[in-house]
């Protein structure tokens, strides 16, 4: 029997392998993605194998997490509960589908990872599992076994031999790639008490922030970021020049509290730089290149679109509806978009596009060839038609 574990050499994961193998006599085989979490990943192929893994796979997934999971999302400008940029949510369903690309080739029967039985990450994963391979075996240990405490944990860590990181475990736990990072649990879970300025690691505190502003111009191509100041680079290098330019200016820092899918509310800190300045650029190449009821048309898909990545369904035929939807809107979401930095702000400057629908000869306030004011009465008057006969049968309107 052959199981592939998502790892990532930390201390859970460690106790999960050697769990794996004592419970089912199996063998194991790690996966470990780079998304950009910017930890060692040298040596963690030997560290696999130190607590008994026959074979440790690490994949360098950057490209593709920037170019088909992040993109796809900014396209369609997804934020969930008004706040929150999926950093967390956009990246399993990738890990998941490496993961079971190397089930099959290992001739894997099952698959496993380490989140818990009381979070999103566990739903994400193994809805991208099931609607990849609609057979596989899944494990989580997390929901099977007893180790539910931490001291249990160390224990067991101890008893096998697996090196407990000799660092105190930070009061929180984290997750970071590409495009965020995220703090949730131990100390934040009193959605009352802050979060101290240490914990932060993408961005400086906006206090901190050169006094000097920085101005930055980003190209759109079909709504996709491919230059920065005039220069052409490939989705991660892109994007994390992004990071490097919000993270130094304290751009995207936010503290909220969301629904978790499986019902309890959660606080969580996040740090996505990148991603608000480019979900800022994004909206204002928009503005002159979308037509005004394709925009509102996908503005209200942008709830639905952001509740399918958060609760897991990336993989799903509603999200392939949605995402070619999007995508088609993008057609013309070309141009450039120049952009003040500033104490955790960014501002417009400017926008361009050679696709524009902005036409200063309609909007002009000054006197004009194309546009025929005596027009917009009937326009108003019509409008107002219904309203008057309201009014007129007694009945209350709103705002009264
Ligand atoms: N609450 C966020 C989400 O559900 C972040 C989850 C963080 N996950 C983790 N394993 N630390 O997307
Ligand atoms: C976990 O429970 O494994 C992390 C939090 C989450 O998935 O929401």
């Amino acid at each position: 029997k052959k199981v592939v574990l998502a790892y990532s050499g930390g201390l859970d994961t460690s106790v999960i392998l050697k769990w794996l193998i004592e419970t089912y006599d199996c063998e194991v085989v790690t996966f470990s993605a780079d998304l950009g979490q910017e930890e060692e990943l040298d040596g963690l192929d030997e560290k696999a194998k130190k607590t008994g893994a026959v074979k440790a796979y690490i994949d360098d997934l950057r490209e593709e997490f920037v170019r088909d999971y992040i993109f796809p999302a900014f396209r369609a400008n997804a934020i969930y509960e008004g706040q929150y940029l999926l950093g967390t949510s956009i990246a399993r369903p990738l890990i998941a589908k490496r993961q079971m690309e190397i089930a099959r080739m290992e001739g894997a029967d099952a698959v496993s990872h380490g989140a818990t039985g009381k979070g999103n990450d566990q739903v994400r994963f193994e809805l991208s599992y099931l609607a990849i391979d609609p057979g596989i075996k899944i494990i989580a240990p997390w929901r099977d076994w007893d180790l539910n405490s931490r001291t249990v944990l160390m224990e067991f860590a101890k008893k096998h031999g697996i090196e407990v990181p000799q660092t105190p475990k930070k009061p929180y736990s984290t997750d970071r790639n590409m495009l965020h990072i995220s703090y949730e649990g131990g100390v934040l879970e009193d959605p009352w008490a802050s979060a101290t300025d240490e914990m932060y690691t993408m961005s400086v505190r906006p206090e901190d922030a050169p006094d000097t502003p920085e101005e930055i111009e980003i190209t759109f191509r079909k709504g996709n970021p491919v230059a920065i100041n005039g220069v052409e680079m490939s989705p991660a290098v892109l994007f994390k020049e992004l990071n490097t330019l919000g993270g130094r200016h304290g751009i995207g820092r936010i503290d909220l509290v969301e629904n978790r899918f499986v019902g309890m509310k959660s606080r969580g800190v996040y740090e996505t730089p990148g991603g608000t300045l480019l979900r800022h650029a994004h909206m204002t190449m928009e503005s002159i290149t979308l037509d005004r009821e394709v925009a509102h048309l996908r503005d209200s898909l942008i709830p639905k679109y952001a509740e399918l990545i958060y609760n897991g369904f990336w993989f799903s035929p509603e999200m392939r509806m949605l995402q070619n939807t999007i995508d088609q809107s993008q057609e013309f979401v070309n141009g450039v978009v120049r952009l003040k930095l500033y104490k955790g702000n960014s501002y417009v400057l400017g926008r361009k596009s050679d696709d524009t629908l902005y036409s200063e000869a309609f909007a002009t306030f000054e006197g004009d060839e194309v546009y025929t004011q005596k027009d917009a009465e009937g326009f108003i008057r019509l409008n107002a038609l219904r309203l008057r006969i309201q009014k007129m049968a007694g009945r209350k309107l709103g705002g009264e």
